[in-house]
């Protein structure tokens, strides 16, 4: 499966791989430093202004739907694209032959961020394409169980269904409304669905519609004591919340990397737990689809290896600033602006504001009025991107900050939420 891999290492040492030259390494050094000598808080706005200084954030809009996928700092954007500059000198010499030596050191770098054994981590195009790989690659037969949740993500919900009309595995829905600040009941309604039948539990670490994030370890130590696979999405966790992956006890571990590492866009990370490697068939066959190499999982075809290759320089920025006091930011700027908002008028906040149930994403709705009005309004008026979002009883305005946003930026969603409540 290696064989070409193994016939450049040989071929090419790494020397011949082009030096990027980064204007912004200085900067970075300088954000380093900083750090080192004033150990900024999240709500130092000096620091986190120079943050934003190394995104290239639209002066024209205020985005908050970092959720949706977010930007790059500039130093991963020129690294993209000092690839691809590369890349046309030559394709097939320039990635086949020199940049794909980049990836097992991609790997193995990935892997210590999130805690793995670098042998038990793929890196591929999104999670949707991490999960839909688990989902469509496990051995289910008819009458077989799987637990999930409305309130999961569309696509993997259309792989169980898709399942479902093939294979005949039942699907059973937890029986649960979000909002729901009670993480008891949120595993009691997990556990309520848990049958002999139960072989695999879908989990959404944060879930996307509202932010709340969800006792996945809880839940997942109750499957694996009744010898439930657990699948857990973590496009809303990795990057963002301070953990590793082990530590949830999980199986599987799907994440896009271009939302909150702000990986170049496209870029996603599978991991799955090495004795399960081999019984997961591959998305995209490789001709070994019992393989225990976790590489069965990369058999895309020609892809964008200045994606993959950009994916190194993202997390380099996300070390720099550190994966704790990221979080912190993120909270810090969710509750500063939902503790305002929260006294105005009619506001229905769909989010739970506990530091245990939320991070970055919040979504704020109003009575009597629809999901696309907020979102419409916010910005014909006051320039701000939202995602409008309907889904079950949640109908409000997703906001997502992310390290770059300011609190200017949300003085200005202030401005605009109590317009809003005026209306
Ligand atoms: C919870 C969750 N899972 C999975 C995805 C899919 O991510 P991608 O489009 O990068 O595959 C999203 C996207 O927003 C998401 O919110």
């Amino acid at each position: 499966m290696l064989n070409r891999r193994n016939f450049t290492t040989k071929l090419l040492s790494s020397s011949f791989i082009p030096a990027l030259a980064i204007k912004d390494k200085g900067f970075l050094k300088g954000i380093s430093e900083w750090i080192t000598k004033n150990d900024p808080s999240e709500s130092d706005e000096d620091f986190w202004n120079q943050i934003r200084l190394a995104y290239t954030a639209s002066q024209q809009i205020v985005n908050l739907n970092n959720g949706g996928v977010s930007p790059s700092p500039k130093v991963v954007q020129d690294a993209v694209e000092h690839f691809n500059k590369l890349a046309n000198d030559a394709p097939s010499y320039y990635m086949w032959r020199i940049m794909d030596q980049g990836r097992e050191p991609l790997r193995e770098n990935l892997a210590k961020f999130a805690g793995v054994d670098p042998e038990e981590l793929a890196i591929n195009r999104n999670a949707t394409e991490s999960l839909d790989t688990v989902i469509l690659g496990m051995s289910l037969k008819k009458g077989d169980q799987v637990v999930l949740s409305k309130y999961d993500y569309p696509n993997m919900l259309h792989a169980w269904r898709q399942r479902e009309i093939r294979d005949g595995i039942e699907l059973k829905y937890v029986d649960i409304d979000l909002p729901l600040e009670d993480n008891d009941k949120v595993i009691e309604k997990y556990l309520d669905q848990f049958t002999s039948k139960t072989k695999v539990v879908h989990l959404t670490h944060v879930v996307n519609w509202n932010g709340q994030i969800l006792p996945v370890r809880k839940i997942a130590d109750e499957a694996k004591k009744r010898g439930i696979k657990v699948v857990v999405d973590g496009a809303h966790s990795f990057a963002i919340l301070e953990f590793k992956i082990p530590e949830l006890n999980c199986d599987y571990f799907g994440t896009s990397l271009h939302k909150w590492l702000s990986a170049p866009i496209g870029s996603g990370m599978l991991w799955i737990k090495k004795e399960e490697i081999k019984n997961i068939f591959p998305l995209i066959p490789n001709g070994e689809p019992f393989s225990e190499n976790i590489r069965k999982f990369e058999n895309l075809g020609t892809r964008s290896f200045m994606i993959e290759q950009g994916i190194g320089y993202a997390l380099n920025f996300q070390n720099t600033i550190g994966n704790k006091r990221k979080e912190d930011r993120l909270r810090y700027l969710k509750d500063y602006w939902t503790k305002e908002a929260m006294s105005l008028p009619k506001i229905k906040m769909y989010t739970p504001l506990g530091k245990e149930y939320s991070c970055a994403i919040a979504n704020v709705g109003f009575e009597e009025m629809e999901a696309g009005t907020i979102e419409s309004t916010l910005f014909a008026k006051f320039k701000i991107h939202t995602s409008p979002t309907k889904w079950e009883k949640i109908n409000g305005a997703r906001v997502t900050p992310h390290v770059y946003t300011t609190t200017r930026d949300l003085d200005r969603l202030l401005d605009g939420l109590s317009y809003i409540s005026k209306m």
